[in-house]
C-alpha cells in the first residue's frame, strides 16, 4: 500500500454528536484544531489529505478533501470507506464511546422526559482499522486527565497503533486551546515530548516524529 509519493494521509478532526432527540446530543468540546493543524502540515509536505470532520467552527484547510459527519456511525462508515487507499490514518477526532440507545423522532417534552438515558456503545473505529492495517501507519490520540502515559501505552497496545498522542484535558487545558503539549509513544518503544507549543507548530513537529518520507521511500524501492 505504501508508495513513494505523494503520501496519501487520512486525517478526522472534532468531535462527535450522539442524538438523545432532534434538537439534543451527547457531545465533547473538542474544537478540532489540533487535526485541522495536523491535516494543513500534511499538506505543505505535498501529501494528498483526507479530512473527515465532525461538527466545528472552523474554516477547514482548502486543500484536503473533506468529508463531514456529524455521529460516531457517520464517522466509521466514512473510516471504512477512505480507509483501503490511505498510507497513514491519523485519529485526532474526539469520538463519543456512547450514544442513546434509541434517537427519539421528535422532541421530548419536559413532562414526559426520561431521567434515565440508557446508552450503547459506539463502534471503536481506530479498532476496526487495525484489524485491516497492513503496512498503514496508524496515529491514534488520548486525551486524558490523569496516568497518561499509563492510558497511552494501553491503547497503543490494545489497538495495535504505531503512534499515540497523549495530551493532558482538564478545566483549562486541551480540547480549545490553540496551544498543546503532547507526549508521542511509539510501537519501537520511542517518547517524545512535543510542545509546549501552537498546535500549528505541535502538528509539524509530530508529522517530522513519523518520518514518514523515509519509510515510504524505503518501502517503495
Ligand atoms: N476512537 C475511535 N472510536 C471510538 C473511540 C475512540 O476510533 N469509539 C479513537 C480516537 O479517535 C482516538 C483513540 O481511539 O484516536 C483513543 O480514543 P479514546 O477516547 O482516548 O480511547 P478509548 O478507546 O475510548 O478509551 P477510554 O474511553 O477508556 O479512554
Amino acid at each position: 500500500m505504501m508508495k513513494a509519493s505523494p503520501i496519501r494521509c487520512l486525517v478526522t478532526a472534532g468531535p462527535t454528536r450522539e442524538y438523545i432527540d432532534p434538537v439534543r446530543f451527547i457531545s465533547n468540546p473538542s474544537s478540532g484544531k489540533m487535526g485541522y493543524a495536523l491535516a494543513q502540515a500534511a499538506i505543505d509536505r505535498g501529501w494528498t489529505v483526507d479530512l473527515i470532520i465532525g461538527p466545528v467552527a472552523l474554516p477547514c484547510p482548502t486543500a484536503a478533501s473533506l468529508y463531514e459527519i456529524e455521529t460516531a456511525e457517520q464517522l466509521n462508515q466514512t473510516l471504512h470507506d477512505l480507509f483501503p487507499p490511505c498510507d497513514v490514518l491519523i485519529m485526532a477526532a474526539a469520538v463519543s464511546d456512547f450514544k442513546p440507545a434509541k434517537k427519539l423522532p421528535c422532541k421530548e417534552k419536559k413532562l414526559e422526559a426520561r431521567r434515565t438515558l440508557e446508552l450503547v456503545p459506539t463502534p471503536d473505529s481506530l479498532l476496526e482499522m487495525s484489524l485491516q492495517k497492513g503496512s498503514r501507519i496508524l496515529v491514534g490520540f488520548a486525551a486524558e486527565t490523569e496516568n497518561l502515559e499509563e492510558h497511552g501505552l494501553r491503547k497503543l497496545q490494545e489497538k495495535d497503533l504505531d503512534w499515540i498522542a497523549v495530551n493532558k484535558v482538564g478545566a483549562d487545558i486541551g480540547f480549545q486551546s490553540d496551544d498543546n503539549e503532547i507526549l508521542l509513544i511509539g510501537s519501537d518503544g520511542t517518547r517524545l515530548l512535543i510542545g509546549p507549543g501552537a498546535k500549528t507548530k505541535v502538528a509539524r513537529d509530530l508529522l517530522d516524529a513519523l518520518n514518514l518520507e523515509t519509510i515510504c521511500n524505503t518501502l517503495s524501492k
